[in-house]
């Protein structure tokens, strides 16, 4: 097992300290995929993944172009949008990347502000300030690109009282799976182009104020084969961390290469969603046919107590259980973490997600890193694509 990965810089202090307060954000407000046929995408994730139904925008609401689902598991909204015609941007975006997600929306107390400032700094804009409101009161929306075409909505609802946003009816459905523990949104990934990763952490610092508070190298992250280079990036009150991605020279192609060409540019590669119970939130998923990526070798689950050393006294986590599951492990000087992530959930090799628990460690997972990129290796080797 490759030794665990230190980075030193980070603290939650340091990122208090160093990051800019521009630009307040108070959390993920939701995230929109653009997708081939949202009807079926949204009764996957609530039969697969456990979301509920919440809002609902399409015909029956006066729209002519498009239909809008919008699920919800405890803190996490995702909305679901497919296009309606053949001149859609939205059908576009699906024709060119796949389903993939196309709004990271953040909830924020000034959505003109937000977008005053990020302008100012460089942003390009996507949505100008907008105000919209029904009977349940008013949001303010505005929006910039960043990476590829995905793009930052800013959304102000402290005048708000509705189920999402004006222009949505509620969504009552008979058909309604339980919930499998999902929380919140823990970190949204970005891949980026060769070379483009320093551009996009610079954007993110000056543009948005976030700090860089933990770095891994080609040298750090890499397998036999294939090599990656990865930034994390977080806002000032740790409630958003974005982790960029750029692939690195190896000896066959690496997973964020095999994203680039599939996506077709840069996007999101993986969302990170919390669970306090992951035992209970895997087996519940497996249960469901959500497929995760395969697990490590036994060696993995048998190096455990040496690699968490200390950690051990604290780790109240039956290790057979992990193996059954396919459950990584990882720890760091604040406390340690378990993980696993989906095989990418379209059928191009893209979008993923990833499900996390934190017993106290603020890291990503680093010394898991190996273990899973040979699992997606293998996953690679299958599609003919590494
Ligand atoms: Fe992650």
């Amino acid at each position: 097992m490759k030794k665990e990965i230190k980075n030193t810089e980070y603290t939650l202090e340091k990122i208090f300290k160093d990051a800019k307060d521009f630009l307040p954000l108070l959390g993920t407000d939701y995230i929109e995929f653009y997708v081939g046929n949202a009807k079926q995408a949204a009764h996957f994730y609530k039969t697969a993944f456990g979301f509920q139904s919440l809002a609902y925008a399409g015909l029956e609401t006066g729209l002519k172009d498009r239909v809008s689902y919008v699920l919800k598991q405890d803190k996490i909204r995702i909305v679901l949008t497919t296009a309606l015609n053949s001149n859609s941007p939205i059908g576009e975006h699906v024709k060119k990347h796949g389903d993939g997600v196309k709004v990271i929306a953040l909830w924020v107390d000034d959505a003109k502000k937000a977008y005053k400032e990020t302008i100012e700094r460089g942003a390009k804009s996507y949505l100008e300030p907008v105000k919209e409101s029904d009977e349940f009161g008013e949001v303010v929306k505005s929006g910039i690109f960043t990476y590829g075409e995905t793009v930052h909505l800013f959304i102000e609802r402290k005048n708000y009282k509705g189920d999402f946003l004006p222009g949505f009816i509620k969504w009552d459905s008979d058909y309604n799976p339980s919930s499998v523990g999902l929380k919140f949104v823990d970190h949204m990934v970005g891949n980026v182009g060769w070379g483009e990763m320093n551009t996009w952490v610079k954007w993110y610092e000056e543009v948005m104020g976030f700090v860089n508070f933990l770095s891994f190298d080609d040298k750090q992250i890499h397998t036999e084969y294939s090599a990656l280079m990865s930034k994390v990036m977080s806002n000032g009150n740790g409630r958003i961390k974005f982790p960029l991605n750029e692939p690195a020279k190896g000896k066959k192609r690496s997973q964020i290469e095999e994203y680039l060409d599939f996506y077709e540019s840069p996007g999101v590669q993986h969302i990170a969603i919390a669970t306090d119970d992951i035992i209970q939130t895997v087996r519940e998923l497996r249960t469901r046919g959500v497929e995760f990526l395969s697990a490590p070798p036994k060696e993995y689950y048998t190096a455990i107590p040496t690699r968490l050393g200390a950690h051990m006294k604290i780790m109240n986590e039956n290790i057979d259980e992990l193996e059954e599951l396919a459950i990584l492990v990882d720890a760091d000087e604040e406390g340690y973490l378990l993980q696993i992530f989906t095989k990418p959930v379209e059928d191009r090799p893209t979008l993923f997600f990833e499900i996390i628990q934190r017993m106290g460690a603020k890291g990503f997972g680093a010394g898991n890193f190996k273990a899973l990129f040979e699992s997606i290796e293998r996953e690679q080797q299958n599609r003919g694509t590494l």
